[in-house]
């Protein structure tokens, strides 16, 4: 499995980027202290999907922010793989009833922690297998 390496030192808080990993999108968000608030005031009996989806954590992990993001001491970072869990387009960002993504296809809106929470789509957007490997580099497969 190809792995690429991205240097994240640019993205101040609040910017995003997209990098390309095995042929699909791959979102990479530092995200702003009221988005972390957000996703972290959401009562998890409120999510469509109770599953983190995150491969670098158990299968039965539950989708609190902390699991959906880089972990601890880093939960500003969020990383996905842009792929609506619906029929496959790619989400807007920082758009969508909940301040996160939405997908223009059929309207799946997911929250700044990429969890569904409305529209047809019905799983979180899913975490590839990433690490930090230094202060600004992400290695993502
Ligand atoms: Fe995203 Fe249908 S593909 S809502």
């Amino acid at each position: 499995m190809a792995s690429i390496e991205v240097d994240v030192s640019s993205l101040v808080e609040g910017m995003s980027l997209t990098v390309k990993w095995r042929g699909r999108p791959v979102f990479i968000r530092n995200r702003t202290q009221q988005e972390i608030e957000a996703a972290k005031a959401t009562a998890l009996d409120d999510l469509k999907d109770p599953v983190a989806r995150n491969a670098n954590l158990a299968d039965d992990q539950s989708a609190t922010d902390l699991a959906r993001s880089a972990g601890e001491g880093k939960e500003n970072w969020i990383v996905m793989i842009g792929v609506c869990t619906h029929l496959g387009c790619v989400p807007l960002g920082q758009a969508g009833d909940f301040g996160g993504w939405f997908c223009p296809c059929h309207g799946s809106h997911y929250d700044t922690a990429g969890r569904v929470r409305k529209g047809p789509a019905p799983e979180n957007l899913a975490i590839p297998p990433f690490e930090f490997i230094s202060e600004s580099v992400v290695l993502i497969g």
